[in-house]
């Protein structure tokens, strides 16, 4: 009877267990499906949020403005809730549809939506948690990019008068050129002109929204203006972004404000409208400055006004030698003075050949060495210390000659004496008596002699001579010419032009 007893009690106690499992059962299952309720709400409130969140950011991309960093973060947060609540909200479909298919074992459904219910209220409280940071989220942190960058530049000398138009060509409110070419030889000093005029603007102040300094490259010069600018401007774009995706963007966020573009070094036409960037005209008052080595790229691009720097005049030349030499007590020495002046003289005014000199003989302190530098410069340019690298950077110009009896013509100037003044009608002459230009369908040859007189003075590889009908070569460019003919010096010894009259 006890046995009997007993076993009845056991039965009685595994049945009120089993009750009590199914009514937990029966809580778990109306709390997910209320919990899953709830996560699908908070999930649609929260995307909502980011939606506008985006906008937000979008609009202050294209007025430069960049997202801070607590903004990515909070993006890539709900981008991981999201993820999480679409695999939850999989698991619960699936789970109701294998319910329906066919009764399991209570006790393992019991148990998995118990775990189940668990990642709800985790990933629901985490929704909840980035709902409430939504609140205290900025998108403008990021802040408009600086509208201008100081550039350091070393001293610079003579060129104040070249500064005060320019200055007044960007400055004056009645001004109406937008487009601006500054062109000159190789190391004059465009560069070194343009970056003046930056910081100029900066400590002086300006009237433009912002300034733009792009330092172009010879090949991508549509593609690094995009970059430049999208960078300057804040604006955000993929690597599978296409040119007009950009050109769009960056024409969204310039035409609403005031520009100034520098573009330092431009060797191609660029077609502005392919760049995004808007065309200055009167209404808009922007402004586009570009240098070139070219006079005829000024042209093409348009430029409205055409700025030549030329070479230094004597008493700079010297200042800006003596400046980089560092030694005003070698000049002492009347004999080092006299060289030294000689390889001033020899520098024509070309800054770049100034600086590359005055450092080479920084260090040179006895007569003896001076007077090895004068007779190097004067029958081999090319071995004085830095002056490769000033013909390597000529030699740009030299090949960017649009044909090869464009550099054969230019080459053959450097047989008149150093400062010779050359009657372009004679060198004309002499080129048709070499053959290099032959007559054919009835072109005339003296004619298109002339145009490529015109040619080179457009590279800036020839001056105007001292009279209007004459044109001359540049002392260094000479010497470049001479380096060229001599197959960059390979033959250096079969040159049979005297370098010099000296
Ligand atoms: N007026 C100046 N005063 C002092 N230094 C100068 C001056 N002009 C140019 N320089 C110096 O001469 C060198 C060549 O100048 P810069 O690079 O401006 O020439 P560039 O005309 O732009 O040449 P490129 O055609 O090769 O671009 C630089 O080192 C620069 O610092
Ligand atoms: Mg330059």
């Amino acid at each position: 009877m006890d046995c009997i007893s007993s076993l009845l009690v056991g039965l009685a106690q595994a049945l009120c267990e089993s009750m009590n499992m199914a009514e937990r059962r029966a809580g778990h299952k109306t709390d997910l499906k209320q919990a899953i309720s709830d996560l699908e709400t908070a999930t649609g409130e929260l995307k909502a949020i980011r939606d506008d969140l985006n906008l937000r950011i979008q609009r202050d991309n294209l007025e430069g403005r960049s997202c801070t960093n607590r903004v990515r973060e909070w993006l890539s947060a709900v981008q991981a809730a999201e993820v999480r609540t679409e695999s939850i909200l999989g698991r619960f479909m699936r789970r109701e549809q294998r319910k329906r298919a066919r009764r399991r074992c209570l006790s393992c459904l019991g148990c998995a939506e118990y775990k189940l219910s668990k990642k709800v209220l985790g990933t629901l409280k985490s929704i909840n948690d980035l709902r409430q940071r939504s609140e205290d989220i900025e998108t403008d942190g990021g802040s408009i990019q600086e509208t201008s960058m100081e550039i350091p530049i070393k001293s610079v000398v003579g060129n104040t008068t070249m500064m005060e138009r320019v200055w007044e060509l960007l400055s004056k409110e009645e001004e109406e050129r937008g487009i601006i070419g500054i062109y000159g030889p190789g190391g004059v000093g465009k560069t070194t002109l343009m970056q003046s005029i930056n910081n100029e603007l900066i400590t002086k102040g300006h009237q433009y929204d912002v300034l733009i300094w792009v330092t172009m490259s010879r090949e991508f010069g549509e593609c690094t203006i995009q970059q430049a600018v999208g960078a300057r401007l804040g604006l955000s774009w993929d690597e599978k972004e296409t040119g007009e995706g950009r050109a769009f963007k960056i024409y969204r966020a310039l035409k609403q404000r005031r520009f100034l573009l520098l573009l330092d070094d431009v060797w191609e036409e660029i077609d502005l409208d392919k760049t995004g960037v808007p065309r200055p005209d009167r209404e808009n008052k922007c402004k586009v400055m570009f240098t070139t080595r070219s006079m005829a790229l000024c042209s093409k691009m348009g430029a409205e006004c055409k700025l030549r720097v030329d070479f230094l005049e004597k008493q700079y030349a010297w200042e800006l030698f003596c400046g980089k030499l560092g030694r005003r007590d070698l000049l002492e020495s009347p004999l080092i003075r006299r060289h030294a002046e000689t390889i001033v003289t020899k520098c024509g005014g070309l800054p770049l050949a100034l600086i590359t000199l005055g450092g080479a003989m920084a260090h040179r302190e006895t007569e003896e060495e001076w007077i090895h530098a004068s007779e190097v410069l004067n029958r081999f340019p090319a071995e004085m210390k830095g002056m490769d690298y000033v013909f390597a950077l000529l030699k740009f110009s030299y090949d960017n000659l649009e044909s090869d009896l464009l550099r054969t013509c230019f080459l053959y100037c450097a047989l008149f004496p150093e400062d010779h003044s050359i009657e372009i009608e004679q060198l004309v002459e002499y080129w048709v008596g070499e053959g290099f230009l032959i007559s054919s369908h009835g072109v005339n040859t003296i004619y298109q002699g002339y145009f490529l007189v015109g040619d080179l003075k457009a590279a800036c590889l020839l001056e105007t001579g001292d009279e209007k009908t004459q044109v001359k070569m540049h002392n260094v460019v000479r010497s470049f010419a001479l380096w060229m003919a001599s197959e960059q010096g390979t033959y250096k010894e079969l040159i049979l032009v005297e370098p010099s009259m000296d």
